[in-house]
Formats: structure tokens, C-alpha cells, sequence
């Protein structure tokens, strides 16, 4: 059983308040990610967990337990908590073996079971043929496993992760986003992993808060915050949006920007909006509401990125690789928007429309 309670919790340096009132509970077996710009305040916020921090008010609790709060506050050895970061802490004079199995050393743990453990682990980690080399003769992802599995090797309940995956690379780091998520699944651990990269958090997380300032903007599960993102800072950082100012008029949104061209509206804003949509949601249709003219594009294999001029400003649009070769510079195009979001003045998400044209 591993909950965590955060229960108003600020953290100021001197004067600089760099976490204001996180409130929280990450239930057991939770896969929860702390997504945000650098420098939002997702370390600290973990290393508050991990007790490597005090808060500067506020309580976390595990479960039933006070660990940080008032006069109280556990020292992270007594947390019963794996933690790995963003560089491979492995010692460089151990083999993967004794450096997976040194928690157990050091707390007495006999050989017997601590062969047991640390074979389990190795299995679990995809280590198991590789318990004799040391960290040298391994690649940076085997590394970083090595690091995971001495950080589980003392079964904690909870398992904190600082971007342990950005200094692998692109490939390696989505096969071990599969990996940290089967073995988070195996153990059913709850994990609190910090990352910048949207595309991770949607990958692993059960739920993603998302910090800006020191402040949760929104959390939810990864459909909920990509397709009902609470302001225009959510929508941007979460996925790839485009915002165009428009007016409501008569049943339609006006864009000056696009010389006029409008598109349907049946929603409850009047006057100025602004109007965000993300790129694979517009589509190539003969039907379509607005007129423009590509102006290029980049194949990518799997989708192809085109920009298209409409009066003066450019609409992006991702669609499937498939017939990219149709797609000439300088052709005209229609556009269709199979949803959008409108957003109030002061970027508060009013409505989520979808039209099928
Ligand atoms: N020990 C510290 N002393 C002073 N400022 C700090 C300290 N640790 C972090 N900060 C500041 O707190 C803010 C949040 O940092 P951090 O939690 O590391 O952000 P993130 O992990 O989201 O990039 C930053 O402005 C950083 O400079
Ligand atoms: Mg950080």
C-alpha cells in the first residue's frame, strides 16, 4: 500500500516561492507524471516526497503516516523509496550484480535471499544475462536499467523517477518507456516520475499533473487534459495546437487573419474568441470551410506536416503520409476542422466543438 497525500504544500528558496499550494493524492499503484517547462518546479516537488527537501508549509503523508509537516519530518532512508534520476548513478567498480544487490549488502540482508532478490530483479530488468559485466561494457539504456533495478531491488513501495530517460537515445527511450511501465505494472508500485516531455507522460502516465510556475494547471488522465485542456497554456504544452483570433458572428467564427473566412459555430461565446486547433484535426476535404493555398510541407513517412496559406495566416495541417505526392506547393486547398476549442479572454477553455464535414 503506497498512498501519498499532498496536502497544501509551498516551498519557497529565501523569497522565491517555487511550488504554491500543490494539493494531491496519488492513489496505490498509481503511475502519476509530473509534467512541465524546466524549471516549473518538478524536482522539487519530488524531492519533497523523497524527504530530500522540507516544504516550507504544507504535510505529505504516506498512507496513515505524517512523513513531512509541522514538527514532523522522516528522513529519506526511513521513506521505504526508490529513486533513480536523470544520470546513471551506477558504481563504476561493481558489476551489474553487486551494484543491484548493494541495498541488501549494506542493510545485512543474508546471501541467500539476497541472490534470490537480485536474480528476480535482474529477470524483471532484462539484466539477467549481463549480472557480470560492469557498467563499462554497457550501453547508456542497460545502464540506466541497472540504476532501476538497485532502486527496486529493496521492494520500496514507492518509486520516484527524475527524468531518467532523457540522456538515451530517441529510440532507446521509448522502448524503455514500455519497460519502466511493465515493470511498474509486474511490481504495482506507485510511481511518481518526472518529466519536460509531453510525449512521454501521454505514453506512460495513468495521470499527468501538469505544472507551470510552481502551480498545477490541470490534472487528469492523459485523454482528459490532451482533449479538455482548462487554458490556452495546457493545450500548448500538451500536444500541437495553433490559436487563431476570431468573432462570433451570426452562427460563425470570423477570422481576420484569414481575410474574413469563418467556419460554423453553434456555441455559446459571442464577440472575440479565441479558437485553438490542433493540426490533426484538419483535414483536406472538397467541401471544406476554408480555402487557402499549400504552401509546403515535410514528409515524415507516417504523416505529412503542410502549412497552408489562408489570407494571411498559415494553418497547419497533419495528415497521413499516404498521397503525399499530390500535395504540390502552390495548389489550392480546402480545409475542414473536425474539432476545435474556444477559448475565452482570459484562456479559460469555454466549449470543445465537433463537426463532421
Ligand atoms: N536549492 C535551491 N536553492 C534555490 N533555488 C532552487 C533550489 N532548487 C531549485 N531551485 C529553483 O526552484 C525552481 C524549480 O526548480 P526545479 O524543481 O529543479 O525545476 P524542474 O525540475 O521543474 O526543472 C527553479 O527556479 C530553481 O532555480
Ligand atoms: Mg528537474
Amino acid at each position: 500500500m503506497s498512498v501519498i497525500k499532498i496536502k497544501n504544500v509551498t516551498k519557497a528558496f529565501g523569497d522565491k516561492v517555487v511550488l504554491k499550494s500543490f494539493d494531491a493524492v496519488f492513489r496505490d499503484g498509481e503511475f502519476i507524471t509530473l509534467l512541465g517547462p524546466s524549471g516549473c518546479g518538478k524536482t522539487t516537488m519530488l524531492r519533497m516526497i523523497a524527504g530530500f527537501e522540507r516544504p516550507t508549509s504544507g504535510e505529505i503523508w504516506f498512507d496513515d503516516k505524517l512523513v513531512s509537516g509541522g514538527k514532523t519530518f522522516l528522513p529519506p532512508e526511513k521513506r521505504e523509496i526508490g529513486m533513480v534520476f536523470q544520470s546513471y548513478a551506477v558504481w563504476p567498480h561493481m558489476n551489474v550484480y553487486d551494484n543491484v544487490a548493494y541495498p541488501l549488502t549494506i542493510r545485512h540482508c543474508p546471501k541467500a535471499e539476497t541472490g534470490e532478490r537480485v536474480g528476480r530483479i535482474l529477470e524483471i530488468t532484462h539484466l539477467g544475462q549481463y549480472a557480470k559485466r560492469f557498467p563499462n561494457q554497457l550501453s547508456g539504456g542497460q545502464q540506466q536499467r541497472v540504476a532501476l533495478a538497485r532502486a527496486l531491488v529493496a521492494e520500496p513501495k514507492l518509486l520516484l523517477l527524475d527524468e531518467p530517460l532523457s540522456n538515451l537515445d530517441a529510440k532507446l527511450r521509448e522502448s524503455m518507456r514500455f519497460e519502466i511501465k511493465e515493470i511498474q505494472r509486474k511490481l504495482g508500485i506507485t510511481v511518481v516520475y518526472v518529466t519536460h516531455d509531453q510525449t512521454e507522460a501521454m505514453a506512460m502516465s495513468d495521470r499527468i499533473f501538469l505544472i507551470n510556475g510552481g502551480e498545477v494547471q490541470q490534472y487528469g488522465s492523459p485523454e482528459e487534459i490532451y482533449n479538455a485542456p482548462v487554458n490556452q497554456f495546457v493545450a500548448d504544452f500538451l500536444g500541437k495546437v495553433d490559436f487563431f483570433k476570431g468573432e462570433v458572428r451570426q452562427g460563425r467564427i470570423v477570422f481576420p487573419a484569414m481575410g474574413g473566412q469563418s467556419i460554423a459555430y453553434d456555441g455559446g461565446r459571442t464577440g472575440k474568441v479565441d479558437v485553438a486547433v490542433r493540426p490533426e484535426n484538419i483535414f483536406f476535404s472538397e467541401n471544406g470551410e476554408l480555402e487557402g493555398v499549400l504552401e509546403t510541407h515535410y514528409y515524415l513517412g507516417d504523416t505529412d506536416d503542410c502549412r497552408v496559406r489562408v489570407g494571411d495566416a498559415t494553418v497547419r495541417v497533419i495528415t497521413d503520409g499516404f498521397g503525399y505526392a499530390q500535395r504540390q506547393p502552390g495548389r489550392k486547398v480546402k480545409l475542414s476542422i473536425r474539432s476545435f476549442m474556444v477559448f475565452e479572454d482570459d484562456g479559460m477553455l469555454e466549449t470543445m466543438l465537433r463537426i463532421q464535414t
